[in-house]
Formats: structure tokens, sequence, C-alpha cells
């Protein structure tokens, strides 16, 4: 038989307390200024920053604001600064943190919205534009028709580099997107080298040097690996990037 007061004590000294550190700051209200805030909470067993997050929220601060979607690693919207690295909040466990103490501030390189809320979505979509993100081919698609084969390994290697997010690590952690606010970075550089592979898209290296064969393109790079080393979904930002810059200076 259970002892249920034992039980619970020994609950209350299994969870150990940890403390989470938010940068506040509504950059739309002038009343307010930068600040830290500090909540302490009990860490419940495989607790995610989300799940602190979505904790610290319903029930001490109703005020804070971060984003989610999928709580999967899928939708890309949950991307902070964890303890000075880009990280996705949803797939990173507090019980990785052997002190209890985190410090949460919003993703670097993009528009503030509020404490850890940022605007990624229009500078992926400006990033899209600019990279022209699409197939290009000369002939009109006709969907009535049978698709053309391709091969399976090509059609692997298409896919390996679809699995892009657009979560913006790779931005946060790259110092010439700190520097240079027009760099397409690794997420830009990723999306040409993934339409450069696929033979349904007729552009030639001229047609893709026109896009990204200058300082804010793959010239602008400077090998830091800073993308790689963070990219939540493991892309191999690095070696793409190499892949259209060998392309790109035989121009
Ligand atoms: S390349 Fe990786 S880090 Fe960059 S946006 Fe895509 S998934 Fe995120
Ligand atoms: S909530 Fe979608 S990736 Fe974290």
């Amino acid at each position: 038989m259970i002892d249920q007061e034992n039980q619970e004590v020994s609950n209350e000294e299994e969870f150990r307390k940890i403390e989470i550190t938010v940068f506040r700051y509504n950059p739309q209200n002038s009343n307010t200024k930068p600040e830290y805030q500090t909540y302490t909470l009990e860490e419940t067993p495989g607790m995610t920053l989300y799940i602190a997050l979505i904790k610290i929220w319903s029930t001490m601060d109703h005020n804070i604001s971060f984003d989610f979607v999928c709580r999967a690693g899928i939708c890309g919207s949950c991307s902070m600064v964890v303890n000075g690295k880009p990280r996705l909040a949803c797939k990173t466990r507090t019980s990785e943190f052997e002190d209890g103490k985190i410090t949460l501030l919003p993703l670097p390189t993009f528009k503030h919205i509020k404490d850890l809320s940022v605007d990624t979505g229009n500078w992926m979509n400006a990033m899209s534009k600019k990279v022209e993100s699409w197939i290009h081919a000369k002939e009109e698609t006709d969907i009535t028709a049978i698709e053309k084969p391709v091969e399976p390994d090509v059609a692997q290697a298409v896919f390996e580099l679809d699995r892009c997010i657009e979560c913006g690590i790779c931005l946060a952690a790259c110092s010439t997107k700190i520097m240079k606010e027009d760099f397409v970075g690794a997420v830009g550089l990723n999306r040409t080298a993934r339409f450069a592979i696929d033979p349904h898209d007729e552009r030639s290296d001229e047609d893709f040097y026109e896009l990204i064969g200058d300082d804010n393109g793959v010239f602008g790079c400077m090998s830091l690996m800073g993308c790689e080393d963070h990219c939540p979904k493991d892309l191999p930002l690095q070696t793409k990037i190499a892949y259209m810059r060998r392309k790109m200076v035989k121009m």
C-alpha cells in the first residue's frame, strides 16, 4: 500500500527548482525598457523549455510573449537564444542545464516583436523571393502528364535539403548575417543548392550567379560553421555552401 503522505514528500525532494531568466521588452510600447525577469519553477520529468514557458505563462505571467506552433521541432517558430546559443525551445530539455539556471533572449538579426518573439516570417519571405525559391522550367508543367522520373539518390538529396524548417537559427549563429543585413545566410544558400541539384529546375550556373554571386550571397560566407553547428535539422550547410561556391567561382 502506498503511503500517500511520504510519496508526496519524496516527489517534492525529487523535483528540483529551476530559474528561468527571460528578456522582457516591448519595442511597441515606449513606456517599457529592456529588462530581465526571473521565474522560479519546479522542473518536471522530461520538461522542455517550451513546457517551462507554458507553465510560466499559465501560472505566473500571462503577459510574457514567445512563439510556438508544433511543439515537435517541425514549424521552426520557437527558436530563441538559450544560455548564449540559438536553439529550439521545444527540443531543449531543462535537465541539460546542471545548475538549473537558464537565460532566454530573442533571436538576433530578426525584427523584435516582444520579449522572446521575433518576426522570422517576413525575412524568410523576402529571402525566398531574392533567391527565386521555386522551380524554373521553360515548359509549363502539364499536371495531367505522368511526372518525369528522378533518380532515387537525386530525389533523396533534394529531400535532405528540403528538411529546412526556416527556424532562423543558422542566421542567429552567423557572424556575417549579424554584420550584413542583406546576407541570405545558410538558409538562402541551402535553398539555391536544393534547386541547383533538382533536375526539374532548368536554371544555369549563370542564372544562380545573378542571384547569389556576391557578398550578400555565397561570397559573404566566412566558413565559420556557426550555421551547421547549430542547425537543429543537422543540414549539411557548409558542404552545400561550398558546392554553390565552387560553381560560382567558375563564372
Ligand atoms: S538551415 Fe537549419 S538552422 Fe537554418 S533555417 Fe533551416 S533548419 Fe533552421
Ligand atoms: S514549436 Fe515548432 S519547432 Fe518548436
